[in-house]
């Protein structure tokens, strides 16, 4: 072995491990950031080790390569707000997937457009070009979705369920034929171009509400894609980023159907059958208890438990600081405050922990569903800040309601519960929520973060 090979796989060795850490690092919130440093250095040490390898003729097209995408890709990461986070990694996602296809692509027409290719490669090439296709399209629709430039309900037409498996069957025997036979340059491209409209059939009956569990879905088959560009070209590094990025991804979306009640086949299919029959539970008529700042404040100043339930409100509002500083003058008074996360709130994983760790809420405070259910009873206020459908009792109860069986945060069970958000309207899965009915239900209408402002006002001044 070269000294030269010895420093690549040596880099690509290094790279893995720190991938493997960071991701760790990642499913702890206080070290999350930490996580995404060893995952970028990791990624920068890998890149080091591809720059030297033999095979490179020219440099000039990866400069500009770099350049380009430092163009693109910097504004992306301090520009986007938070709230446009699921859109920016569903494009993210493109990209790495139109990478994935163009390699293989490339390496197809280099090896005399399958004339030299061995049946294996092919097996990996195949792969590669399939799912990396039919990812570009799939996160290209689920970008379109969230940032609606596409109609965020389920399109859907007569026998779409027909010309999708069939057009993924004629796929899947180009495949094989490929494999059998790989010098057919014709099959190929036909191949990679029906990737590309499977993807668009594939996500466009999906409403918006499932976008984030189909984006990281396409995420683990843009990580096989890679994995899969890595045996086609020998290269370690994606073989195992991509085998990470891969597994990472479907698991993530395992739990985010979960956490929704949902079946994975449900989300993928949902829009295939029947849609399901809407609530036709209303709750016009019902007295609503609105509640000025100044009342609140005096409950939440002398509460011994408040329990905060942030949702996709704190995060539009951005009202993570406001509420660290409310915590510490209901805390100066002797109250204890906790954070009740449930696994959807907000718009993607991992939302709220990352808003609130931001703002120095210390991690330990921060408790999940099952934790701190049975804790609702012994409060004597929940604060909902910006959250709705996690915290609506219909999903109990109500068995026509769209989120029926979905596991909710058992906040009615306070003494008092008060409610942050502008209006009645309704949250993301577009239905009323009886709580905000209720009669230990007080309702603060108002931007999450100004009502905060005003609380923690009242608070200093009494
Ligand atoms: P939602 O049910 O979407 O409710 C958010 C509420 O925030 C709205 O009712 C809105 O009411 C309020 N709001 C918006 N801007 C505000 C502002 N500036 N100040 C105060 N309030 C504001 O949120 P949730 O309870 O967090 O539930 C999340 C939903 O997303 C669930 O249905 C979940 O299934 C879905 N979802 C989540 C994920 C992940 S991974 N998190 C993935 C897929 C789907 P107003 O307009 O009246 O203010």
């Amino acid at each position: 072995m070269s000294p030269r090979t010895v420093f690549i796989e040596a880099a690509y060795l290094l790279a893995s491990i720190l991938f493997i850490l960071g991701l760790r690092s990642l499913t702890i919130p206080d070290r999350a950031r930490r996580g995404m440093q060893l995952a970028a250095l990791g990624m920068l040490v890998a890149i080091v080790g591809t720059l030297v390898n033999h095979e490179i003729v020219r440099y000039e097209w990866i400069i500009a390569g770099l350049v380009v995408g430092s163009v693109i890709g910097y504004p992306l990461g301090v520009y986007v707000p938070m709230t446009a986070m699921p859109q920016r990694i569903a494009i993210s996602h493109m990209f790495g997937a139109v990478a994935a296809t163009l390699v293989g692509v490339a390496e197809y027409w280099h090896l005399g457009n399958g004339a030299e290719v061995s049946r294996p490669v092919m097996a990996a090439l195949g792969f590669e070009v399939l799912f990396g296709a039919l990812t570009i399209t799939g996160s290209f629709m689920a970008f379109g979705k969230l940032q609606e430039l596409l109609p965020s309900r389920p399109v859907t037409f007569k026998g779409q369920n027909l010309v999708s498996v069939g057009m993924f069957a004629v796929a899947a025997a180009l495949f094989a034929w490929l494999i059998a036979d790989p010098a057919h340059p014709g099959a190929f491209y036909a191949m990679v171009a029906l990737g590309l409209v499977f993807g668009v059939s594939l996500v466009l009956p999906i409403g918006g509400a499932d976008m984030p569990v189909v984006i990281s879905l396409l995420n683990s088959y843009a990580g096989l894609a890679s994995a899969a560009t890595g045996f086609a070209i020998g290269n370690n590094v994606l073989i195992i980023a991509g085998a990470l990025d891969g597994a990472s991804g479907f698991i993530l979306s395992i739990i985010m159907s979960r956490a929704m009640n949902r079946s994975f086949a449900n989300v993928l299919f949902g829009a295939f059958g029947a849609a399901p029959e809407a609530s036709q539970k209303t709750a016009q008529g019902l007295p609503v208890h609105a509640i000025t700042p100044e009342d609140a404040a005096i409950q939440l100043a002398y509460a011994r438990l408040v329990i905060v339930v942030p949702g996709y409100g704190m995060a539009v509002a951005q009202a993570q600081h406001q509420v660290r500083e409310l915590a510490a003058l209901i805390e100066k008074n002797g109250g204890t405050v906790l954070y009740a996360i449930h696994p959807v709130a907000g718009r993607m994983p991992g939302h709220m922990n990352v808003l609130l760790a931001e703002a120095d809420i210390p991690y330990e405070k921060l408790k999940e569903m099952d934790e701190i259910n049975d804790e609702f009873k012994n409060a004597d206020v929940a604060l909902v800040i910006g959250a709705n459908d996690v915290v609506n009792p219909a999903a109990r109860t109500d068995k026509g309601s769209p989120i029926y069986g979905m596991p909710i945060l058992n906040v009615d069970e306070a003494k008092q519960v008060i409610v942050l958000k502008r209006s009645m309207n309704p949250g993301f899965a577009g239905i009323e929520n009886e709580l905000f009915y209720r009669e230990n239900t007080a309702m603060l209408f108002g931007d999450a973060k100004a009502s905060l402002a005003k609380l923690v006002h009242e608070i200093k001044q009494a």
